[in-house]
């Protein structure tokens, strides 16, 4: 195998891989670097995503949903489901057989593409614009050269001080997709977006589940109507959230997790669990890179420094992902490592932050793209809103699951759409919608136009559209 190559990735999760390939289809000698190893210690691309996030978490959550609609839903439909049980072990050993299906995707796209991948920790050794060397450590060590390197080393999950990961009392999202047995009792610190999917995933398998937020507000991120009626739905199904909690000491013990918090009032509590997940967000990885050597530029936060273009300090050095700024999510990584490969070539790679879709795989689904309400209003933009509920739409009512509703934003001059919030059943495929529109820089009038499909969960989107000119024709 060459040794030499016109770019090298190091990090094969979605910003890397897909850098990867881009970068061979477009003609470029490739290579790929990855060190995760599955558990016989083989390799194991596609990053934090498909190990340990995106995949696995939605196989869980498409499980557990099928469990509880076998328990709680099915009745309604007429059907009687006697003799319910739940194999867990099996239940996680079909994640574990989603998650290699993915990784074995990878690694045949990578023969496909003819991407050179190698099996190990990546690190500079040393370069300038002419190239760099960069040190392989996996079963064997071995030197490779590039004359572009793309950064995606991702991110890791960031711990409470006084409460490091052991994960089996004190789990990150590796140990919450794994327990082997139902906890009676789970805590959760931190209401963002791991919290819920996975305190989701545990409640419906029959967990007590607690999550204590620091912050005041719900999903402060999320439009405020959304996020509100979000809330309402998540804590009628038994999720136990609480807001503006300070939290104290925490303590593993043989069986269980205590954790001191005092909560919004400034009472003081000692919540008792039998496991604990902390999601309170994830830190840039740049360990073992050696980027301190070679002296690639790391912002005050530790996310590696990069333009509007990912490029970093170092010529011909460019970083995406996780690891530089921006959101944590797959689909921004795998935008910036295409983005960044063409720009290699020449090309002008494109990413457009506004048009971001965001996804919380709850149920109901929370999706949004655009400016919420709130931001608006500090921005001070006129603007129109119109919403439009599930309750009011026939496919919605057919599925048995009229939860939730579209808003749309927009543009109290131009129409132009400026946010799209969705809370509901399958808010992640409706979205798109939304987000193919606002690429076009349509108006609302625009969606309203558009003939959608009967009856479908689409017509919602067009009904909030009618709805920002009152117009809505079944509300
Ligand atoms: P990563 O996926 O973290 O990949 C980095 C890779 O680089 C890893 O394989 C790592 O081992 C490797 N690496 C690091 N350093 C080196 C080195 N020096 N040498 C060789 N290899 C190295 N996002 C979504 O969009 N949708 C979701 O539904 C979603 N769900 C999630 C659920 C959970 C529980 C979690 C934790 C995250 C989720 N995310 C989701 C976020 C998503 O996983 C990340 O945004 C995405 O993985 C970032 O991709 P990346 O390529 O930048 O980094
Ligand atoms: P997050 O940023 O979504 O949420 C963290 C939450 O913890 C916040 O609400 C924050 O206020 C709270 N918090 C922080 N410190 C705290 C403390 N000391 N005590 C109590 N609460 C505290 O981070 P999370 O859930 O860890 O996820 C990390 C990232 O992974 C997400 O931001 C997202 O980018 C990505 N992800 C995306 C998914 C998706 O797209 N569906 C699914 C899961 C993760």
């Amino acid at each position: 195998m060459s040794k030499n190559f016109d770019v090298v990735v190091i990090g094969g999760g979605p910003g890397g891989y897909i850098a990867a390939i881009r970068a061979a289809q477009l003609g470029f000698n490739t290579a790929c670097i990855d060190e995760w190893k599955n558990e016989k210690g083989g390799p194991a691309p596609g990053g934090t995503c498909t190990n340990v996030g995106c995949i696995p978490s939605k196989a869980l959550l498409q499980s557990s949903e099928h469990y509880e609609h076998a328990s709680h839903g099915f009745a309604e439909h007429g059907i009687e489901v006697k003799g319910l049980g739940l194999n867990l072990e099996k239940m996680l050993g079909r994640k574990n057989t989603v998650v290699k299906q993915n990784n074995d995707g990878i690694l045949y796209l990578f023969k496909k593409n003819k991407v050179a991948f190698f099996h190990g920790r990546g690190s500079f050794v040393k370069g300038d614009a002419n190239g760099y060397e960069i040190k392989v450590a996996g079963a064997a060590e071995e030197t490779i050269t590039a004359k572009h390197v793309i950064v995606a080393t991702g991110s890791n999950a960031r711990a409470l001080p006084g409460a490091e990961f052991d994960e089996k009392l004190i789990l990150s999202n590796t140990g919450a997709l794994a327990i082997s047995e139902v906890p009676k009792k789970l805590g959760v610190i931190g209401a963002g977006v791991i919290g819920l999917e996975m305190g989701s995933v545990w409640r419906r398998l029959g967990a007590e589940v607690t999550v204590l937020e620091a912050l005041p507000t719900f999903l402060g991120a999320v439009d405020e109507q959304i996020a509100k009626e979000a809330h309402k739905l998540l804590t009628k199904q038994g999720l136990a959230v609480n807001l503006g909690v300070k939290i104290g000491t925490i303590k593993a013990g043989k069986n269980s997790v205590s954790v001191e918090y005092t909560d919004a009032k400034g009472e003081a509590h000692t919540g008792e669990f039998d496991k604990l997940i902390i999601s309170i967000g994830r830190t840039p990885n740049t360990i073992g890179l050696n980027a301190e050597g070679v002296g690639l530029k790391l912002d005050e936060r530790g996310f590696i420094a990069v333009d509007g273009d990912c490029k970093t300090n170092l010529p011909n050095v460019w970083a995406v992902g996780d690891v530089v700024r921006g959101p944590m999510l797959a689909h921004k990584a795998e935008e910036e490592g295409v983005a960044v490969a063409e720009r290699i070539a020449g090309q002008h790679g494109h990413v457009n932050f506004n048009t971001i879709p965001w996804v919380i795989y709850t149920s109901p689904e929370i999706a949004w793209v655009g400016k919420t309400e709130q931001q608006l209003k500090a921005e001070g933009v006129q603007y129109k809103a119109g919403t439009f509920p599930f309750l009011a739409n026939g496919r919605a009512r057919a599925l048995g699951d009229t939860s939730g509703m579209v808003k749309f934003l927009a543009d109290a001059k131009t129409d132009e759409i400026l946010g799209v919030h969705i809370v509901g059943p399958m808010a992640s495929e409706l979205i798109s919608e939304a987000v193919v529109a606002m690429e076009f820089r349509a108006s609302s009038e625009d969606i309203a136009r558009i003939c959608h499909a009967h009856p479908s969960l689409s017509e919602a989107t067009k009904e909030a559209a009618l709805a920002v000119d009152k117009r809505a024709l079944n509300f």
